[in-house]
């Protein structure tokens, strides 16, 4: 079981994000407690993604307040927001298709040290040899001089999963970390996600489309519709809620 302590790390008040004429979100509040695996589930076009851009500073909102432990940081730029340990990683993976695994690693790691990579050789020597420990947690050591863009979609993720654990974040938010990712893969990612979380002692925040995933995975979910919060509640409140069933469960 994971260890929850009842205090949320991250606190969304009435959050709203428009593009245009789009309200991509309406009026959205909800809570990520330190500790837990939270998911957010919903139809294409829902908001969540949205909702992940406007967490980490990729975009201003409209109104409302992003807190992370305890601050205001819905002004703050994505880069002061990867510093004090929020992270996430991408629907589609940006990782650099011309480097190789471990050169993608070591590249990864001025988000949180907030500067140019480290020169001093011991330094380094440290950065590679946790580069290499967590390309082994991954599954992805033998393939660790391949270039990113030798690898199979499924392998970047992997790769970004890892480049994020690099940065030892605190909490770290994932968009759809199982598309495109092999079935019988599928298995020992959800492994992972569970020992990043209970041996890293990371907090995690999960967008998923797929149910066997996120039902196995996360102990609050919430679910998202035409930009609003529509429902929340444990994997089985939300199995079991008409709403949720009308508006996304029933065509899965
Ligand atoms: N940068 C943008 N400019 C204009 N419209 C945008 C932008 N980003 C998102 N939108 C719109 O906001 C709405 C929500 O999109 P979003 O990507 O957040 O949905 P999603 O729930 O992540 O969907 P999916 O499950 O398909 O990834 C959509 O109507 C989308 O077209
Ligand atoms: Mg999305």
């Amino acid at each position: 079981m994971n260890v929850v302590n009842g205090h949320a790390v991250i606190e969304i008040d009435k959050v709203t994000k428009t593009f245009g004429g789009v309200v991509a979100n309406k009026d959205i509040s909800l809570k990520v407690q330190e500790g837990a695996i939270t998911g957010m589930i919903g139809p294409n076009g829902s908001g969540k993604t949205t909702l992940f851009n406007s967490i980490v500073g990729f975009h201003p909102i409209d109104t409302g307040s992003i807190k992370f432990e305890g601050n205001e940081i819905s002004k703050l730029r994505v880069q002061e927001i990867a510093r004090l340990g929020l992270l996430r990683t991408f629907q589609q993976t940006r990782i650099y298709g011309k480097m190789n695994c471990v050169q993608n690693m070591l590249i990864s790691i001025p988000h949180r040290k907030a500067g140019l990579l480290d020169i001093f050789a011991d330094h380094r020597a440290e950065d590679r040899e946790r580069a290499e420990h967590l390309l082994e947690f991954v599954g992805l050591y033998e393939k660790r001089w391949l270039m990113g863009g030798d690898l199979s979609f499924g392998q970047q993720k992997l790769l970004e999963f890892a480049m994020a654990l690099m940065n030892e974040p605190s909490v770290l938010m994932l968009d759809e970390p199982t598309a495109g990712i092999n079935p019988t893969l599928i298995n020992g990612l959800i492994d992972r996600l569970k020992r990043a979380n209970e041996e890293f002692g990371i907090t995690l925040f999960v967008i998923e489309h797929n149910m066997r995933v996120i039902m196995n995975l996360a102990e609050h979910i919430y679910c998202l519709a035409h930009g609003e919060l529509l429902a929340e509640g444990t994997p089985g409140q939300i199995q079991n809620d008409q709403r949720v069933i009308d508006a996304y469960l029933g065509a899965h």
